[in-house]
């Protein structure tokens, strides 16, 4: 595995790359690997002759409250992981390499980044597609693959992708689950054992949304704020064809969005669930 740092080294690596007419599979992470990466990556070797994984944790995504000076950053360790799975290239390089100072294309989410985890977290999706603009501009890859448990992040690099980078396909991991319900995230490792157990809430709660949801969203709030350490922001149902709320007229297929604090640490889960007339 090749282990580069510049915005010049993987642009030399592309290039070679694509003059011995091979595709790329790209996997942009922020680090601190866990099962689920390692799921992305598998899904990423199935796509393409190279695989090519980031991991840079993105000043511009995270709030001046959050927690980017203790995102943990594992460097080694995700390299040993990512040796595992004969990872072509990890590309992991420092703030100054992705924003130089001559400046790089910014990104904006628009009306749907300033909804649910945008309304919350102001400018984090400006944030999130600046950088996956930029690292696509470098990788330039054939695919690129995002988990489903940011559904809303998803989304938007899908929009991204479509109006400027069409020739990146975009491929969605299904969200890795620990055997309790709880959606793996690097942020888990804030959590103690209690508060792990906590947030198994959110997976429930979506479990039991159906129509009518006018009730089974009130019922579901109430679950998650009985339950110790655990402080809803939101759960919603959205249509995921634009990600806005529906009510209690839809049927189809619809996707089930939560997130939550549990102790300090922000937490967010989806379900795809189909909407049929509730049962009398
Ligand atoms: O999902 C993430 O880990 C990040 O938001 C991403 C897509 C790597 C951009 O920093």
């Amino acid at each position: 595995m090749r282990l580069i740092h510049t915005a010049a080294e993987i642009e030399a690596f592309v290039q070679e790359t694509k003059t011995a007419g091979r595709t790329i599979a790209f996997v942009p992470t922020m680090g601190a690997l866990h099962e689920g990466h390692l799921t992305l990556v598998d899904l990423a070797r199935q796509k393409a002759d190279v695989v090519v994984v980031s991991v840079f944790v993105n000043p511009k995504q995270f709030g001046a409250n959050e927690d980017f000076d203790k995102y943990p950053r594992t460097l080694n360790e995700d390299a040993k992981l990512l040796e595992t799975k004969n990872v072509d290239a990890l590309f992991a390089p420092s703030v100054e390499e992705i924003y130089p100072p001559e400046g790089v294309r910014e990104q904006r989410a628009g009306v749907v980044g300033s909804t649910f985890e945008g309304a919350s977290r102001p400018g984090h999706f400006d944030g999130v597609l600046t950088v996956v603009g930029r690292l696509f501009d470098l990788v330039q890859p054939d695919v690129a693959v995002f988990g489903a448990k940011d559904a809303q992040q998803l989304f938007m690099i899908k929009k991204l992708a479509g109006a400027l980078y069409k020739d990146t396909e975009i491929v969605t991991a299904p969200t890795h689950r620990e055997p309790s319900g709880l959606a793996m995230s690097s942020r888990n490792r804030y959590l103690t054992e209690s508060q792990k157990t906590s947030a198994t809430a959110l997976y429930k709660a979506l479990k039991t949304l159906r129509q009518p949801l006018s009730l089974t969203i009130e019922a579901a709030r109430t679950l998650i704020d009985s339950t110790p350490e655990t402080k809803l922001d939101y759960i919603a149902v959205v249509d995921p064809e634009i990600f806005r709320p529906v009510n209690d007229d839809f049927r189809g297929k619809a996707l089930a969005i939560v997130a939550a604090k549990v102790g300090d640490t922000r937490l967010i889960d989806n379900l795809e669930i189909e909407l049929t007339e509730p049962n009398r």
